[in-house]
């Protein structure tokens, strides 16, 4: 791998998406994209109630409409069996864990409960749509008011928390409420099931095509290497496609009770009822500060909702442990049953929704002691992790801060409410920090020299439209020091080496190690073969003395002009390929020496027009520590999108459940909101590059989930700027403002 002295030539550098003109044209194929002979198409009827028992289904009308092939439900679906225990850290893991179809009781709305299967998608639509059910239904509990009801338990503490607030001189006691927020991927979550007598394949919208082919071999009663997952590329996932959701078991066992290849697409209204969302979060963050704003007290209590079956925790407190120095602090957690489908990760899980509550509230602690709010950043920098007691590996939260500042103006900020104008529109400044996780996932990778000239880098990861094939490409090439056209990255099948789930922005970190070792030992692999194959030019020569550098394996005293291109080589001795392998562990679990994270800082500038009640973000500049950045075009798009993201959380987005039915009533890209051209503010990223060369030889984190975390804060903490109003139950809505006088 390069030492830091030696020049980068692909690494470092913009690079446009190698599957881009894949995509453009059309040619690149998503899972519902997959066409079989005999296909057969699968529409999902979901229950219209949420709590209570399933009485009959008549499917009569439905089995005599054209094209229908059948109606499956519990009592005529082939066994779909439970899964056997999870046996650890990543081993089958699956939100809505209840083999679907298994029993009569209706859990939450939208669950489903039948499949209807016809020639054409339009009749199974038809077909589902008659399929005739009835309930015993009970009232079904879909509230949010989650503090009520949790039942706390300690997650974490340090010193005395209730006994320092107790004697603290400035004191906070503040509750927020994030709302249920949906990944409003553009592609739906879909399965195309083909069995062939045998062996399952399975092309699927999935972020960890390993996990899944485990979990459906345990849905099927089958080994996992009789299942083949595929996803070559996915219309994104933020999380929602972590994990894999009902529909593909019921896809999967129709494909082998009906002998058909079964296309299984969820509907929208499906996607937004069953298939995962952030939780509704309800918090109280309680702040005790001296007169110099140095926190003396932080407790943060958390509680979401999950559905009725299976536990799920938004992990609200990561970033409050170790954001800032505290010597009391204190996080308790509960969740709350509802009958609602199961939440599942949505981008930043945890920290995101966390740092609304601590970024605000510290927001609320500056006004509180007239300090400006980065001041107040300044006073409470921890000198090292105070939850672990451990270094930070890199910390550059202030120099984020001291970046973004600059960029943005901030020392032209009036702190006076409402004071800053601009043609006629209140302007309201904010800022609030980012922090996310940096860690490596296991990580398998296999690397080839083809007769062909070209480089293959295979591992059974995915692209989830993050850049991550061309990232790959450019580490095989920064090895090799070959063009980037000289790579093909195969990823997005489970047959290949074990790669890592694309879930906590982790992908590129795990892979770097694996595909440095890969990398090296094909290049063994290759003069190892020089050496050995008789009437080589290299033959009986000591690989030692060889170097095999721009494509060309040349002896040490040659000259880098001449030598012999890699492939020539193969092909003249008959050789389809040589290959090595790589492999890198996880740092989770070990005990950890330093503390790892990406950090970031957000400076906003909101405009309220009060006359016409026109409320939007004018512009924002993120400063993110992610270490070195691989490829800078990526990296932005990735920060520009979360950002986005964030004004989708801080104004528009969120989940309604009708209290009667329980119904999510907003399930469609119409009526649950979500930012658009016209609300894109004038946006500008910067990055620190700090490489942490201890999680790998780059010294690169992730960049997807951490220009999320804290721009909802920012957003909201520019909205007090300006109006005075503290909204603490996000979205932030123009009624909350109207109230302004
Ligand atoms: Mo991300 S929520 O880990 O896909």
């Amino acid at each position: 791998m390069t030492t830091e002295t030696e020049k980068l030539n692909v690494i470092g550098h913009r690079t446009n998406r190698i599957d881009g003109p894949l995509k453009v044209t059309g040619t690149a194929k998503y899972a519902s994209d997959h066409q079989f002979p005999g296909m057969l198409y699968a529409v999902a009827v979901g229950a219209t109630i949420a709590n209570g028992q399933i009485q009959s289904i008549d499917a009569s009308k439905a089995l005599k409409m054209p094209g229908v092939v059948g109606v499956y439900h519990k009592d005529n679906i082939a066994k779909i069996f439970n899964l056997p225990p999870s046996k650890g850290f990543l081993d089958m893991v699956i939100d809505e864990r209840r083999p679907p179809l298994s029993d009569n009781t209706v859990q939450y709305y939208g669950q489903i409960i039948a499949v209807a299967v016809a020639h054409t998608f339009e009749q199974a639509c038809a077909a589902a749509d008659a399929v005739e059910v009835k309930y015993d239904s009970k009232t079904p509990k879909v509230d949010s008011n989650l503090l009520a009801d949790a039942k706390l338990k300690v997650e974490y503490q340090r010193g005395d928390a209730l006994a320092a607030y107790e004697k603290a001189k400035h004191k906070l006691d503040l509750t927020y409420r994030v709302p249920p927020e949906h990944h409003s991927t553009i592609e739906l979550h879909a399965s195309v099931a083909t069995f062939d007598g045998h062996s399952f394949t399975l092309y699927e919208t999935t972020q960890a095509v390993v996990n899944f082919r485990d979990v459906l071999a345990g849905y099927l009663g089958v080994e996992p290497d009789k299942v083949r997952v595929i996803t070559r590329f996915l219309g994104s996932g933020f999380g929602g496609k972590l994990w894999p959701w009902s529909q593909s078991a019921v896809a999967a066992t129709l494909a082998r009770q009906l002998g058909k290849p079964i296309k299984l697409v969820m509907s929208r209204k499906m996607v937004f009822q069953a298939g995962g969302h952030r939780p509704a979060v309800e918090q109280r963050v309680l702040m005790g500060a001296d007169d110099a704003g140095k926190l003396v007290s932080l407790q943060h209590d958390f509680a979401n909702h999950r559905s009725i079956l299976d536990e799920y925790k938004e992990n609200c407190d990561e970033c409050t442990k170790y954001f800032y120095s505290c010597p009391n602090v204190l996080t308790r957690f509960a969740s709350v049953q509802r009958n609602i489908g199961s939440p599942t990760s949505m981008r930043g899980p945890g920290a995101v929704p966390g740092l609304f509550a601590t970024e605000s509230a510290l927001d609320e602690l500056a006004i509180k002691l007239k300090i400006d709010p980065v001041q107040l950043r300044v006073i409470n920098e921890p000198s090292k992790d105070e939850s672990l007691n451990i270094p930070f590996a890199t910390r550059r939260l202030l120099e984020c801060y001291e970046l973004g500042a600059e960029k943005f103006g901030w020392s032209q900020r009036n702190a006076a409410i409402g004071s800053m104008k601009k043609n006629g529109t209140i302007l309201g400044w904010g800022t609030a920090g980012a922090g996310w996780i940096a860690e490596r996932f296991p990580a398998e990778v296999s690397v080839e020299l083809r007769d062909d000239g070209s480089i293959r880098v295979l591992s059974a990861t995915q692209d989830i439209g993050t850049g991550t094939y061309t990232v790959l490409a450019q580490m095989a090439a920064e090895e090799f020091n070959v063009p980037l056209s000289t790579i093909d990255v195969v990823i997005g099948d489970s047959s290949l080496p074990a790669g890592p789930i694309s879930g906590g922005s982790m992908v590129t970190g795990s892979m770097i190690p694996a595909v440095s070792e890969a990398c090296g030992k094909a290049k063994e692999a290759l003069l190892n073969a020089a050496v050995k194959t008789a009437d080589s030019p290299f033959h009986g020569a000591k690989e030692k003395d060889l170097v095999f550098a721009n494509g060309k394996i040349r002896k040490s005293e040659q000259s880098d002009t001449e030598g012999i291109p890699f492939h020539q080589f193969l092909k003249k001795y008959n050789f389809k390929m040589v290959s090595g392998k790589g492999s890198s562990g996880s740092t989770f679990g070990a005990k950890a020496s330093v503390s790892r994270h990406a950090y970031g800082a957000h400076f906003v500038e909101v405009g309220w027009q009060k006359d016409i009640a026109r409320l939007r973000v004018n512009r924002v500049v993120t400063v993110i520590d992610s270490g070195k950045i691989l490829n800078p075009q990526a990296a932005r798009n990735q920060v520009e999108g979360a950002v986005v993201m964030g004004i989708g959380m801080a104004l528009f987005e969120q989940g309604h459940y009708e209290p009667t039915k329980g119904a999510l009533l907003n399930s469609s890209l119409a009526d649950y909101i979500v930012p658009v051209h016209a609300d894109m503010p004038d946006l500008e990223v910067q990055f620190l590059e700090t490489p942490n060369k201890e999680l790998n030889e780059y010294g690169a984190k992730g960049v997807g989930e951490v220009g999320l975390a804290g721009v909802a804060a920012a957003i909201a903490n520019a909205v007090h700027h300006a109006t005075g109003k503290r909204v603490r139950d996000l979205p932030i809505s123009i009624e909350d403002l109207l109230t302004v006088t």
